[in-house]
């Protein structure tokens, strides 16, 4: 009984681990390298500064203000709609879409893109960690 019991409980703590898949965890490991290489004093991501990153308001590319919740939402679990095309646009959360922080070239492509129509520059590799911790957790 004790033996079920402790894989339930295992199976569960596996079900509900908020881990990236093997080549994500190696482009986390690179932008890790990345920002320690930029700040010595770096420690790891946090998905505290990753959450501010994602709702902080900018001037924007085309200089009406945005945020990444301008076309994600603040609740990650639903969908969005891209403001530039008025696409829908399925759910960040990867607990909602398992899709989600899946495809190393994708999330590459979209953050280049997203930081650029935010805050019309790339991320850094600090920001791009945080923000990936913060978005893997939801
Ligand atoms: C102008 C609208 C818009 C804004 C603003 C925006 N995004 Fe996106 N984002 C999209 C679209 C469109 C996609 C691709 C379509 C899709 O995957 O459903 C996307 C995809 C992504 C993906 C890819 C996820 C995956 O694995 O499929 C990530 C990560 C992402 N956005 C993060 C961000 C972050 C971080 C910000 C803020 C810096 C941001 N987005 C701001 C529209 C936007």
């Amino acid at each position: 009984m004790k033996k079920i019991v402790c894989f339930i409980l295992l199976a569960f703590t596996l079900l509900n681990a908020k881990e990236f898949n093997a080549p994500m965890k190696t482009y986390m490991e690179s932008l890790s390298v990345e920002a320690k290489a930029q700040n010595p004093n770096f420690t790891g991501f946090d998905a505290k500064r990753g959450e501010a990153i994602f709702v902080s308001k900018q001037a924007g590319k085309k200089g009406t203000q945005m945020s990444c919740t301008t076309c994600h939402t603040t609740n990650l679990k639903n969908g969005g709609q891209n403001v530039n095309t008025n696409k829908p646009i399925t759910a960040l959360a990867p607990s909602a879409n398992s899709t989600r922080l899946t495809d190393v070239a994708e999330v590459e492509k979209w953050l280049r893109r997203n930081f650029n129509d935010v805050f019309a520059r790339e991320g850094s590799a600090l920001e791009k960690g945080d923000v990936l911790t913060y978005i893997i957790n939801q």
